[in-house]
């Protein structure tokens, strides 16, 4: 089956195309909204930028799914998809911005009802742990989910009495397996851990602004950590498995100015990485699970996954993440996602299609 997958949560709008019977994804573009220096995030002038961009991605996604179908022989001549091959559209239907969560249903739901295809409702951060499980090939895993408004210490439920073989080499697993393995772990999911005021990639978006870089967004903080050599103690508040940051933030703000920046940046990257190992090592010896996965935005520091490594392999547990383009917010994680839940019947009449600003993971049915 071949599921067109929508992201529209936060800044950026993608576009996946997931075949399941190929087990591969066939395309994955996306338009990244980037707010002007200094600023945040408006919803509705992201929404805006979505609506703006969506047809594009939508088009261009059709157009490398077919190539990428036709083989590399036929590139040059390979049409885009059509829409009468695909089986259902998956979209976001939360948590996120309400605006921009608006555009990608509108999107969704005009071509399902456009192509008489059912809908998926696909939770964000579900289907950020489903893209780790699938590139990780982990089966059961305690999940460190770690994004801009998302920080949180997850497990989800494997059903009992389907089982695969964990010693098998794991590329020997054929698209068949990979399917069971994928049918076999899901909702409901339970929230050991979180952060109580902002996630912690809030937390290094914030900081930017305070720093006034021209391209206000968290990725450019760990670019300045570094370079940063000397440590500065802030505030490091973690109490059971559960974070807060925004004191971090503040005491690092106040240091501004009084401080070298890219110390600053390495000391707050430091505070916040090493309370996100505390929580999970904690996870870790409660559930005593063999996988962690680092999924998410901020999944993308080498700095936090090598300390989870790190602090895994002490426990004879190994830690993975996905590829960047599956960690950033993306379409084809949707798809994939839409896939599974398509399998479980989890569809919706176009028409019906809702979403929720606040849908936690642990809501998922
Ligand atoms: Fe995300």
């Amino acid at each position: 089956m071949k599921i067109l997958g929508i992201e529209s949560t936060a800044h950026t709008f993608g576009v996946g195309i997931y075949d399941s019977d190929l087990d591969r994804m066939l395309a994955n573009p996306k338009a990244f909204y980037k707010a002007p220096p200094g600023q945040g995030m408006i919803p509705r002038v992201v929404a805006e930028h979505h609506g703006e961009h969506g047809a594009r991605i939508v088009k261009q996604a059709m157009e490398e799914a077919g190539k990428n179908l036709a083989g590399k022989g036929a590139v040059e001549n390979a049409g885009a998809l059509s829409f009468d091959s695909l089986d259902a559209i998956a979209y976001s239907s939360g948590p996120g911005l309400g605006p921009c969560l608006q555009t990608g249903l509108a999107a969704a739901s005009f071509l399902g009802q456009k192509y008489g295809l059912p809908l998926v409702p696909v939770n964000h951060c579900h289907a950020h742990i489903e893209a780790g499980r699938w590139q990780c090939e982990f089966d059961d895993p305690l999940v460190l989910y770690v994004s801009g408004g998302n920080t949180q210490i997850i497990v989800g439920t494997k059903k009992k009495g389907k089982t695969e073989n964990k010693n098998s080499d794991s590329k020997s697993r054929n698209a068949d397996s990979k399917n069971l393995i994928a049918s076999d772990y899901g909702p409901p999911f339970r929230v050991l851990g979180e952060t109580l005021d902002i996630g912690v990639g809030n937390l290094f978006d914030a900081f930017a602004r305070e720093l006034k870089m021209p391209f206000a967004h968290g990725s450019m903080v760990a670019k300045k950590a570094m370079e940063g050599k000397n440590y500065h103690p802030l505030p490091y508040t973690i109490k059971g498995m559960n974070f807060t940051f925004s004191g971090l933030l503040t005491s690092a703000g106040k240091l501004i100015g009084h401080a070298d920046e890219n110390d600053l940046c390495f000391s707050l990257m430091e505070t916040a990485f090493a309370e996100l190992a505390e929580g999970t090592e904690r996870a870790l010896m409660l559930t005593e699970k063999k996988e962690v996965l680092l999924c998410g935005g901020v999944a993308q520091n080498t700095v936090l996954v090598d300390k989870i490594k790190m602090m895994a392999a002490l426990h004879g547990a190994k830690a993975g993440t996905c590829e960047n383009q599956y960690n950033a917010d993306n379409g084809a994680m949707i798809a994939l996602t839409g896939a599974r839940r398509l399998a479980q019947g989890k569809t919706i009449r176009a028409q019906d299609a809702q979403f929720d600003q606040k849908f936690r993971i642990d809501m998922v049915e």
